[in-house]
């Protein structure tokens, strides 16, 4: 037998695995315990150092129920949830480019008509938004389904938020034979991600801000095509360039554009002045 030391220590775990029967699980591992034993000898963690990692990896897990997921939110400060949607998400040019779904996303949203409010309590400063669900030909896709969901004003989602009626700022819209479609809503707020928990507390240890610029999210699927999970920016917003989750992708920031026009403003029945903004998505059809 040898002696498990420094040198030895990274074989000897991944020899101890030979009786795996599942080679994706093996691989998985193996190269989890060689990376992880790179970092240890590294940086040379002192014992209390190690203790610390544990009890900050503890305290993620007890943060979370079935309303909060601090492991999402780790995986997302540290670029994971983004460098993993990058990797499943490679598409053609001109589709709609994915980013994350961030943990507020809730099944079961009420299904609305096109012109509908998702705003349950009206509070914020009125927003229409439209355009078109289209492929990568340009030709309208009708019978897509838009699942959305944004903060209010003061950047909390409902679930966070118990002064919200249940549901606010959420919908299911689907998409006629012109592929477009069209709601009224509030302007999203940049927000923070939570920081009453160890992501917050590591956060600040390392001097980053806990901000996401506005955004509403929508993930966009149809019979036939690739659904996409994606979101729609508000450009100027002062986050744009450190959004701490790094969701941020230049093809999603779209102009809100401020409207002070009563005719306007009753033909989309929102009150003025209020903001319009538009953009297309455009769904990879599974063929391709
Ligand atoms: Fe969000």
């Amino acid at each position: 037998m040898s002696d498990f030391n420094e040198v030895t220590a990274t074989a000897a775990v991944i020899d101890r695995m030979s009786g795996c029967k599942d080679a994706r699980l093996k691989q998985v591992m193996a190269s989890l315990v060689t990376h992880l034993h790179s970092l240890v000898r590294e940086v040379e963690p002192t014992v209390e150092e190690w203790m610390a990692a544990i009890r900050f990896l503890t305290a993620a897990g007890q943060k979370c129920d079935d309303k909060r997921q601090e492991f999402i939110l780790l995986s997302d400060v540290l670029g994971v949830s983004m460098l993993v949607d990058a990797i499943n998400h490679r598409k053609p040019s001109g589709a709609t480019e994915s980013t994350v779904l961030g943990p507020f996303f809730v099944a079961g949203a009420p299904k609305l008509e096109m012109g509908d409010t998702i705003s349950r309590d009206g509070k914020g400063e009125p927003a229409y938004v439209s355009g078109r669900v289209l492929d990568l030909d340009g030709q309208p896709i009708a019978g897509a389904m838009l699942d959305i969901w944004q903060t209010s004003s003061d950047g909390f989602y409902d679930v966070q938020d118990p002064s919200q009626p249940e549901m606010n700022l959420r919908g299911l819209f689907t998409t006629a034979a012109d592929g477009r479609f069209y709601f009224r809503t509030v302007k999203p707020s940049s927000y923070p991600i939570p920081t009453d928990g160890p992501v917050g507390r590591l956060l600040l240890a390392l001097g980053r801000h806990p901000m996401r610029p506005a955004h509403i999210h929508f993930i966009i699927g149809a019979p036939g095509f690739e659904p996409v999970t994606t979101h729609m920016f508000v450009a100027g917003d002062e986050y744009l360039d450190s959004d701490a989750v790094f969701g941020v992708k230049t093809s999603l920031v779209v102009p809100f554009v401020p409207h002070d026009d009563a005719d306007g403003a009753e033909k989309r029945r929102v009150g003025n002045p209020y903001y319009t903004a538009e953009h297309d998505f455009t769904l990879v059809s599974k063929a391709k």
